[in-house]
């Protein structure tokens, strides 16, 4: 992982989160697969609501297949471990950080990117953690996917100063780290990829 990608972050995952990812790994997959779902679903919102910005639309396209494609890695992996497909609800992390865009433009965009750097930045931290944990086949995937994961953290902050006004963007970053340090670090109710440490744990 990246020094600036550790500078970036407002501080690492607890122990407590790894502890619980460990003891609840098929629970992690599913919710990963979601997450990658997701990710590429945002990557399509974004290309759907600002259809006039060549930059945006190449990344976000590459992005939405790229994260597609990890969904399948996911799925190959849940159907080999024999592991039942079933609904699991979204962590409050996503929108606990959405609520931190605002909501009129030019600052909504560049405020969602921020976001997505966010989100992309720690997917990255958590993989690069558990991976020395995992047994070979698993560690190899994770490993695997820190490297794009970094990547997409960097296209969405290049994206966030190549649309916004630097000195806005570097003030949303502020904001954004604080909360997203407190969303992935407090207790929570429950585990996910991008859950606090779950009370039970
Ligand atoms: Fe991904
Ligand atoms: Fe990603």
């Amino acid at each position: 992982m990246t020094d600036d990608l550790h500078e970036f972050l407002g501080g690492a995952t607890p122990l407590g989160w790894i502890e619980a990812a460990l003891a609840n790994q098929e629970l992690m997959l599913l919710d990963h697969a979601n997450c990658e779902k997701k990710a590429a679903g945002t990557a399509f919102q974004l290309m759907f609501r600002y259809t006039d910005k060549p930059d945006l639309q190449h990344r976000m396209s590459r992005l939405a297949r790229e994260e597609l494609r990890h969904f399948e890695q996911v799925l190959t992996l849940i159907r080999r471990r024999g592991i039942a497909l079933r609904q699991v609800s979204s962590s409050r992390y996503a929108a606990g950080l959405r609520e931190l865009a605002r909501n009129h433009e030019p600052f909504r965009l560049a405020d969602t990117l921020v976001i997505g750097a966010f989100i992309e930045a720690r997917s990255c931290e958590r993989f690069a953690l558990l991976v020395p944990h995992l047994d070979e086949e698993l560690g190899r995937f994770y490993h695997g996917l820190l490297k794009s994961e970094a990547r997409h953290f960097q296209d969405y902050l290049k994206l966030a100063y190549l649309y916004g006004e630097r000195a806005d963007v570097e003030a949303t970053v502020a904001r954004v780290r604080v909360r997203e340090y407190e969303l992935m670090s407090e207790a929570d109710g429950e585990f996910r990829f991008h859950s606090g440490v779950p009370a039970a744990a």
